[in-house]
């Protein structure tokens, strides 16, 4: 145990991997931290790399080994962050903390991907005994101890005293560029730029919006995917033939951290068998909830998210392994045949744009989601100022995010990122190749689930007349169920006896 001098600034319960990078970041920018966890392997090893990275210095991280000792080792009122996985080891830690001696005045920080509707619930929960805020973290470890992208959300007064904490460890952005400044050396501090932590309205909200980044990051990440499978199974290409393109397009309109780590992923050789990594790992998606969140959120609210949707069941049907191996031994493809090399970099172009257009959909889709939820809960969100605290630190990170951040400050209410000039400019300028992308991969038998439904998304929502008038009438046919006439005023419901057609019936006022 390394216990500290004098009282410290914050508490942690947790020190994983992003716990402890957090606490090495906020150690940095020089406030004192002192940690607790269950698991005394992890502290040591907190321990242990604030050892390795003060050199001869003196020991910057404080440890304990209870709950009574971290409230004991802190000053007044109580700050503490939990780093905690998202469920009942939230509510497991605040139920200790409260037995150790938390005070109404004291606040506990959630930091984990928290369902947003628990994070509302557990304020209530906790009303009067301890003020629950919560953080939303993004940006992995690396983002955690070099700068995170935060999404704090909750009761104002608890973000007045952390802001300059969360603020000091985010990651910063050069306002002249729009671009993340680069911290990668422990010790390192970046004092100017714009910090990607903004608040983001009451509890709830800051899981909300992390939950549709997430959301998105599904999206974009699966897009991605797709357009690695067609230049693999299509234009037969090679790992390293595919991570070129992807550092090229890197450089261009799709700059992104995940076509950056796509490009490291693909060039990577295991070191065991010398072949490149990505033939060897095993494609089964694996999940941990936060896409599938958006997904029903965005049903639940009627508000049209079919590209992280689709994302989502990309991931199921891939865990789908052996019937997979089974089917493609059965199930006939088409006879269709393959590309001359010479196409290549025509496709390769058609793929680029199509990316790009359905890119520009999945965050349509996730900044209308926010947009619907923020109506329903009465939130006031921010939409340049979410775009801009996504700009770097996190997952997402992009160019594109300052584009965004442009059409809002552009229209605070903009109803669709689609409608925005800009946007719509550019989907009209590459969507040609969009289709033919998607035309093509179908006609090859490559499945582009998430190119295809944003392209459906963006066809859907430019049409004037969607079959649903046929819809309703066969909703009314069978059940009765009603619809409304456009030749008369909205709101007023028509039945028809469709035994006697053309004597509509008005069934409700
Ligand atoms: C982030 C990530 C982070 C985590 C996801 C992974 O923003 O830092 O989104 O939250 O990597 O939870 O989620 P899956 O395991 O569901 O892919």
């Amino acid at each position: 145990m390394a216990a500290a001098a004098q009282l410290c600034d914050i508490g942690f319960v947790g020190t994983g991997v992003m716990g402890k990078n957090l606490i090495m970041n906020l150690v940095d920018n020089g406030f004192t931290v002192i940690a607790f966890d269950l698991d005394q392997a992890k502290l040591n090893a907190l321990m242990a790399q604030d050892a390795a990275e003060r050199g001869d210095g003196p020991a910057r991280v404080y440890t304990c080994n209870s709950y009574t000792d971290l409230l004991a080792s802190l000053k007044r009122p109580h700050l503490i962050v939990l780093s905690v996985p998202a469920g009942d080891p939230v509510d497991d830690v605040c139920h200790k903390l409260i037995d150790a001696g938390l005070q109404a005045d004291d606040i506990v920080v959630d930091t984990g991907n928290s369902l947003w509707t628990d994070t509302q619930r557990r304020e209530k929960d906790y009303e009067g005994k301890f003020i629950l805020f919560s953080t939303a973290v993004s940006g992995g470890e690396v983002g955690a101890r070099f700068g995170p992208s935060l999404m704090p959300s909750g009761d104002p007064y608890a973000w007045a005293r952390i802001k300059p904490m969360w603020t000091a460890i985010a990651a910063k952005v050069d306002p002249a560029s729009g671009r993340p400044i680069e911290r990668k050396a422990p010790g390192e501090v970046v004092a100017r730029g714009e910090p990607c932590a903004a608040y983001i309205g009451p509890s709830g909200s800051g899981h909300y919006v992390k939950m549709v980044h997430n959301g998105i990051e599904y999206a974009d990440m699966q897009l991605i995917c797709e357009a690695y499978q067609v230049m693999r199974d299509a234009l037969a290409m090679s790992d390293e033939e595919i991570a070129a393109v992807f550092r090229h397009w890197n450089d261009g309109l799709l700059n992104s951290y995940l076509i950056e780590i796509s490009a490291d992923v693909l060039a990577t050789r295991d070191s065991e068998t010398g072949q490149p990594l990505v033939r060897i790992i095993l494609d089964k998606a694996g999940q941990k909830g936060t896409g599938l969140w958006t997904a029903v959120s965005s049903m639940e609210l009627g508000c049209p998210a079919p590209t992280i949707a689709e994302a989502v069941y990309a991931r199921s049907i891939s865990t789908l392994k052996d019937q997979r191996v089974q089917a493609s031994k059965l199930l006939a493809g088409p006879a269709t045949e393959r590309p001359a090399a010479t196409e290549r970099e025509a496709l390769i172009q058609q793929l680029h744009d199509a990316l790009y257009c359905a890119k520009i959909c999945a965050y349509a889709q996730g900044f209308d989601l926010m947009k619907t939820a923020a109506r329903e809960q009465g939130w006031s969100l921010n939409f340049a100022e979410i775009a801009k605290i996504w700009r770097a630190g996190c997952i997402i990170r992009a160019a594109f995010l300052q584009s965004i951040a442009d059409a809002y400050e552009r229209k605070e209410e903009l109803e669709n990122l689609l409608l925005d000039q800009y946007f719509a400019g550019q989907i009209s300028r590459y969507q040609s190749n969009w289709r033919r992308a998607v035309a093509n991969a179908s006609l090859w038998g490559v499945p582009v689930p998430g190119l295809s439904s944003a392209l459906s998304y963006y066809d859907s929502y430019r049409t004037e007349v969607l079959p649903a008038n046929l819809l309703q009438g066969q909703r009314d046919y069978f059940g009765a169920h009603a619809f409304e006439r456009t030749d008369k005023p909205r709101g007023k419901k028509f039945h028809v006896e469709w035994s006697h057609p053309g004597r509509p019936v008005v069934k409700h006022g």
